[in-house]
């Protein structure tokens, strides 16, 4: 069979023509480590990334992808004010210390100090004069009084005030709550100014997931989406104000001049960020972009279960060819990639990561979680909820145009969709589909006898298959009469 160029592969391959071949193995799944590189030293527990989809990721789908290890990317089919307001919902939601504690004066009412707790669902706050700490009101302090038009100062706690100094950590923090009972630790520098505050919850949560990806300061981390068209900069810039870890330049033709462009000027201004750009599938688009300053490369043309792109436009590339491509050329540069979009099951993912990739990107099997945006549909007696494509008309009218290039395109009789609106069955906590998704993995992974994922990665052997294997591989001659949690017939 003549070789088709510039690739090696005599076909492009996808996730359903091949399978990895079990090596010799002495681990069993639990033993396993699935923390992979994400970008510039920052490991993720757990390789998964949640699409900036307006069905998939809003702040609560990023902030379990944090809990759970992996990353969420918010969509960006929002006002710059509110998508940069779900990136603060995420960094405020779980810190180690509260950095910007929000705080009141002695002298303000008990009717302004009972409306900020209730506006940002909070039981405490520390009282400051200049910064400096004199008193910290709780619901305690406020349980049984009557009396709402007298100055805070009246009801605080300000005898034996209980401090910690800069620089406790969360551990000892907990037995100073413990000891004290109390649910607020409040930290003071040596002139007694408040630096941040420590509470239980905080403890608690951070106690609840030990796999969660955090920065510096004990906050979850969290990826924002950007597009290039008018204002793409100043949303980046808003964003990162906002406390995103991370920019995605998220566009269906990541080798073009306007992406290019912006990954540059990106790269140069916000050094601190970790920068993605995409999509490519080829060797060629996944060096333009290192060049031009992304961090990470994100690969996929046309493999997501709601695009159209590769029969509206008859461009793309199979998805495991992508993979291999991109990635042998970012590993030479010290780069990493994100295989984004055709994951259907716990092991597209295993393959995905054996052939190159270092994490794996997901809509489709995330839009079904209880945390995702959108309410559940009932249809025929079974609960569904809402999924499309960023390409598709709905999605588009609301902002996405300039993912596809048709930012130009004012009449929406006039967009060309590259995606369709649908419906995927209802699952259950996002959670609950992250430990079917790295429970897999982790099963793959025992059969392919790596500890990690760069044994993993270390020479897979491959098959291709044919449409036989794969019908062999599948269920078959069988009617399923109860579901599996990780398995369902297309
Ligand atoms: P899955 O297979 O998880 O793929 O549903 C999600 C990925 O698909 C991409 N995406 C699109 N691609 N038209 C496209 O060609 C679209 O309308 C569209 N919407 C999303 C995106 O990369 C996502 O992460």
């Amino acid at each position: 069979m003549k070789e088709s160029k510039p690739f090696q592969f005599e076909y492009a391959l996808t996730f359903d023509d091949i399978l990895l071949i079990p090596k010799y193995s002495e681990i069993v799944p639990s033993e396993v480590s699935t923390t992979t590189d994400f970008a510039r030293g920052l490991k993720l527990n757990t390789p998964i990334i949640s699409s900036a989809m307006d069905t998939v990721t809003e702040n609560k789908v990023a902030r379990i992808m944090a809990q759970l290890g992996g990353l969420g990317v918010i969509h960006k089919n929002f006002t710059v004010a509110d998508q940069a307001f779900e990136v603060e919902k995420v960094k405020k939601y779980e810190s180690g210390m509260i950095l910007d504690p929000i705080t009141l004066g002695p002298d303000q009412m008990v009717t302004a100090a009972l409306e900020l707790m209730k506006k940002y669902s909070i039981s405490g706050v520390p009282v400051t004069v200049k910064g400096k700490l004199v008193g910290i009101l709780t619901n305690r302090d406020l349980r049984f009084e009557t009396k709402l038009n007298q100055p805070i100062s009246n009801l605080m706690t300000k005898e034996k005030l209980v401090t910690a100094h800069v620089g406790t950590t969360l551990e000892q923090a907990r037995k100073i709550l413990q000891k004290h009972r109390i649910e607020k630790l409040p930290v003071v520098d040596k002139a007694g100014n408040l630096k941040g505050l420590i509470t239980i919850k905080d403890i608690e949560k951070s106690h609840a997931f030990p796999q969660a990806t955090k920065d510096s300061h004990g906050r979850l981390m969290v990826a924002a989406a950007i597009g290039v068209g008018e204002g793409a900069y100043e949303r980046a810039e808003a964003l990162i104000a906002s406390g995103a870890d991370v920019i995605v330049i998220d566009t269906a033709h990541g080798h073009s001049k306007n992406v290019l462009e912006m990954v540059k000027r990106l790269s140069k201004n916000f050094k601190d960020t970790i920068l993605v750009a995409g999509n490519v599938v080829s060797e060629e688009g996944t060096k333009a972009l290192i060049d031009a300053g992304a961090d990470v490369v994100k690969v996929g043309v046309g493999p997501g279960s709601i695009c159209t792109t590769r029969v509206v436009a008859g461009v793309g590339m199979p998805q495991i060819s992508a993979v291999i491509e991109c990635s042998k050329y970012a590993k030479r540069k010290g780069k990493t990639i994100i295989a984004d979009g055709g994951i259907k099951y716990s092991g597209d993912m295993t393959k995905a990561l054996a052939l190159g990739a270092n994490t794996v990107m997901i809509g489709n099997l995330l839009a079904g979680a209880d945390e995702a945006p959108g309410e559940n549909i009932l249809y025929q007696g079974r609960s569904y909820k809402v999924y499309r494509g960023m390409g598709s008309l709905g999605a588009m009218a609301q902002g996405s145009k300039d993912r596809y290039g048709q930012a130009d395109v004012y009449d929406e009789e006039k967009l060309v969709p590259e995606g369709i609106e649908g419906k995927v069955p209802y699952k259950g906590s996002a959670s609950a589909i992250i430990h079917q998704l790295v429970g897999g993995l982790r099963a793959g992974m025992g059969y392919m006898g790596a500890r990690n994922i760069s044994e993993l990665q270390k020479d897979p052997r491959f098959v291709q298959i044919s449409p036989q294997g794969l019908r062999e591989s599948h269920v078959h001659d069988v009617s399923i009469t109860k579901e599996a949690p990780n398995y369902r017939l297309e």
